[in-house]
């Protein structure tokens, strides 16, 4: 780990993911990255965060959390230790979801909107979403 990177380990509990936000904006004000683009990093991270709590099923009801800087990036990865999903599946049930007019299904989508890179990697050991947001 290099010296400036954050680990954070946060219970699933209502409103945690909010402590997740805290170090994100204190990181990004740290590389110098604007205010509109740390609140961007936020909202993509309560959505993941959310997703999280909502989806994985995981039995230890944790997410683990790393932050990593650059003097080019931000870059958060997160960890739900889940049962993962199958990508396909779940963009197919967004379809459905927005067709019933249901205001969900929007956080993928979201996230891939405020960052600049994601990739999500899901298997049965669980769902790591990592996203990237340039300065
Ligand atoms: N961490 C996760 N673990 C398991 N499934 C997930 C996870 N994140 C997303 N998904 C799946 O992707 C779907 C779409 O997520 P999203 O776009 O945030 O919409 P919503 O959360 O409103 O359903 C979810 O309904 C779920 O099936
Ligand atoms: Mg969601």
């Amino acid at each position: 780990m290099k010296t400036d990177d954050v680990d954070l380990s946060i219970p699933m509990l209502p409103d945690m993911e909010l402590t997740a936000t805290t170090v994100a904006e204190s990181l990004g004000a740290f590389i110098g990255l604007e205010a509109t683009k740390i609140d961007e990093v936020k909202m993509a991270l309560i959505e993941a965060c959310i997703n999280a709590f909502e989806h994985s099923r995981s039995h230890e009801r944790r997410i683990d959390l790393s932050f990593k800087i650059s003097d080019k990036a931000l870059t958060i990865t997160i960890s739900d230790g889940g049962d993962g999903f199958n990508m396909d599946d779940a963009l197919r049930r967004i379809e459905e979801k927005r067709d019933k007019g249901e205001k969900r299904g929007w956080g993928l989508t979201l996230i891939a909107e405020l960052m600049d890179e994601v990739d999500i990697a899901s298997s049965p050991s669980g769902t790591l979403v990592k996203m990237s947001k340039y300065r």
